[in-house]
């Protein structure tokens, strides 16, 4: 609460930001930041506070009280290769290392927004126990039903659609469940669902908390609740937003689509003269081949702008261009708070289990080069 004139405002959406004229020598430091040292700075969390160490000396507290513990874990026999055939990335690496923190309950499990279940299968191998997985994805059912049925596992994925009614007839008291990186309104209705069913296990690794349908986030724990603080959307994002670095085509589209948004940013407040930013939908990735003025055409269209003809399409890039340096180096005050929201998030949700009565324990699960989504909690019904 202390901090958030720091950590609310989003520089994508605000030419001025509220700190800016508190803080000018560091406004100037931020500005002479070249592209490159800024990526840097957001990518590594101890320099980031160095960075701002002079100015906002609460984020070394806040990143302190951030630091969870790694849990304890014995390391798991080896398995066949099998079990990671086709798996992408670091995935199984993020799933052996989950497993690993979860083995060892005789509980039925089900694995909730499984995917195409890598963590069941392996679950399933590790304690021979039956598995129920909850997906909605039709095509991901089929696939871990058809590896199922093929290695005669002990594993059904149903398709459900967790946000709905239906779900609940899945969910018992005696069950152990298992989440890993299931988003905001998915894990929220799991919590829901577990309190209300007095469900034994759980071991929760929450993802992105802005996917939810309101806007509004109030916190799920009475203790937060008495606290007041209210976070919106592009605040539970601010949460989420220390990514393992993608790879080198991603990021080209990702500066690209940045770069004509904010283009089209600067067109339409001109247009419309109000100084105020036009929020636009996500928009699929093959936009980034488009040219500058077919973007902006095309964003007008979806938001009933009307564009004059003749309009300066260069002058327009080269003004997104440059607000999307200055916009990526004031960004790097919001990233500062990061992690402390999302471990404020991650305990929000501790602490709900923990007053219907369970044993919540949290801490990291992997590292953060494996996934920076490395929260688990473990709960059980005391
Ligand atoms: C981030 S993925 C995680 C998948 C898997 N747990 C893993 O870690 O590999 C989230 C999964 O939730 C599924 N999902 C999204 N909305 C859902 C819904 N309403 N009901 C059930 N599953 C859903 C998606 O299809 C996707 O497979």
């Amino acid at each position: 609460m202390q901090t958030q004139t720091y950590w609310r405002p989003v520089a994508f959406h605000q030419v001025e930001l509220p700190w800016m004229e508190q803080y000018p020598a560091l406004v100037a430091r931020l500005r002479a930041l070249s592209l490159l040292e800024i990526e840097q700075l957001a990518s590594k969390q101890t320099a980031l506070l160095d960075f701002f160490a002079a100015e906002i000396p609460e984020a070394a507290e806040l990143a302190s009280l951030s630091d969870l513990p790694r849990f304890e874990y014995k390391p798991l026999a080896k398995v066949a290769p099998r079990f990671y055939a086709g798996m992408p990335g670091r995935k199984w690496q993020q799933i052996s290392t989950f497993a690993a923190c979860c083995a060892d309950s005789q509980l039925p499990i089900v694995e909730w927004c499984a995917g195409k279940s890598y963590l069941g299968f392996y679950l399933q191998h590790l304690d021979n126990i039956n598995v129920t997985a909850l997906e909605w994805d039709a095509d991901l059912v089929h696939q871990a039903n058809t590896r199922a049925q093929n290695g005669g596992i002990n594993l059904h994925s149903h398709q459900v659609n967790v946000l709905h009614s239906d779900v609940s007839l899945y969910i018992h008291e005696e069950q152990h469940v298992v989440a890993l990186h299931a988003c905001g309104e998915l894990h929220e209705r799991l919590l829901k669902l577990c309190v209300e069913k007095k469900v034994q296990q759980l071991h929760l690794a929450p993802c992105c908390y802005h996917k939810r349908q309101h806007e509004q986030y109030r916190p799920l724990s009475q203790q937060a609740v008495e606290h007041n603080l209210i976070l919106n959307k592009a605040e539970l994002h601010t949460a989420v937003m220390e990514t393992v670095t993608a790879g080198a085509t991603v990021q080209r589209q990702r500066k690209r689509l940045q770069i004509m948004r904010l283009g089209f940013d600067c067109l339409q407040r001109d247009i419309n003269d109000n100084g105020q930013f036009l929020d636009l939908p996500s928009l699929p990735v093959k936009w980034a081949r488009a040219s500058f003025s077919e973007f902006c055409l095309h964003c007008a269209n979806l938001k009933n702008v009307s564009v004059p003809n003749g309009t300066d399409w260069h002058y327009y890039e080269t003004l997104g261009e440059q607000r999307f340096k200055q916009v990526s180096a004031l960004d790097l005050m919001r990233f500062l708070f990061r992690r402390p929201l999302e471990v404020w998030l991650a305990l929000d949700r501790a602490l709900l289990l923990q007053e219907q009565g369970y044993n919540v324990q949290i801490g990291t699960f992997c590292s953060n080069h494996i996934t920076p989504r490395n929260i688990l909690l473990k709960a059980r019904l005391s």
